[in-house]
């Protein structure tokens, strides 16, 4: 399957009397990455809860390609800020889990293909709880690109780890997601993610969050970590953080 845009337009959404999506509008260019950034409880695990479809939005309107799209799909695969895997499947068995159940041929296969791609190889065996932090980072996406889904919703997904695993763990999605062609929207509070990541970075204001800037990403495929001490990269950085400390 070929990548499609992800397009949202004017969305809100409030809880009872509190409002938390103002007229959310962006676009996803297909198979690329927005980073999206914005204060701590403005709305962005919300906004990825309803571009998954688990959560309805009050008005606004969700287009993945020329389709309106509403409610959940394995189309659009999120990978939620915690969690994610089945504490009683073994690895091999959560990967399978979405594949199977959509009654996918060479489940078998897409699953070793997985362990490989995500370096996980030799663990399918392991319950979660055996994972170190990032094996299961890695894990709760590739459960979630088992399902191939043209789009990847991911909310903070390395948050937890430290920064050298982290670095190591933005080499290997930026490479897969090129790879695969994978439409995605990365909610993050870490510049240096969101400028290693990102084609596109978007900022949301504090709640009821709408979208306030959005800048170009000036960089090509090949980021590596050296990209930190690049003249661009730092001024970019220092850019963006002063816009996220007043947002
Ligand atoms: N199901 C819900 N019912 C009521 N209020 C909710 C619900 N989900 C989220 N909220 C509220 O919506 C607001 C935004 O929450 P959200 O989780 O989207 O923030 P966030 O931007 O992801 O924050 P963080 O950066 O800390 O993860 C918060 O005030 C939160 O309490
Ligand atoms: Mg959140």
């Amino acid at each position: 399957m070929s990548a499609e845009p992800l397009v949202v337009r004017g969305l809100h959404k409030s809880f009872g009397s509190l409002p938390v999506l103002d007229g959310v509008d962006l676009s996803v260019l297909a198979g690329q990455t927005y980073a999206l950034l914005g204060p701590s409880g403005c709305g962005k695990s919300t906004l990825l809860r309803v571009l998954a479809g688990f959560e309805t939005a009050d008005r606004g309107e969700l287009r993945l390609g020329s389709r309106a799209v509403a409610g959940p799909s394995a189309e659009r695969g999120m990978v939620a800020q915690s969690g994610g895997l089945f504490p009683w499947l073994t690895l091999r068995d959560n990967l399978a889990f979405g594949p199977r159940e959509a009654g996918r041929p060479h489940t078998a296969a897409v699953v070793e293909e997985l362990l490989v791609a995500t370096g996980l190889e030799g663990f399918g065996h392991l319950l979660p709880r055996q994972l170190s932090g990032g094996m299961h980072r890695r894990a709760a996406i590739a459960q979630v690109l088992a399902n191939r889904p043209p789009v990847l919703l991911l909310d903070e997904p390395f948050a937890a780890l430290d920064a050298q695993t982290r670095l190591r763990m933005h080499g290997w999605l930026r490479r897969l997601l090129a790879e695969r062609a994978t439409t995605t929207l990365l909610v993050t509070h870490d510049v240096d993610e969101a400028l290693l990541l990102g084609d596109r970075l978007g900022l949301l204001s504090a709640r009821p969050a709408r979208l306030v800037e959005e800048l170009a990403v000036p960089f090509g495929a090949d980021r590596g970590h050296g990209l930190l001490a690049d003249p661009t990269f730092v001024r970019l950085k220092a850019e963006v953080l002063d816009r996220v400390l007043v947002a």
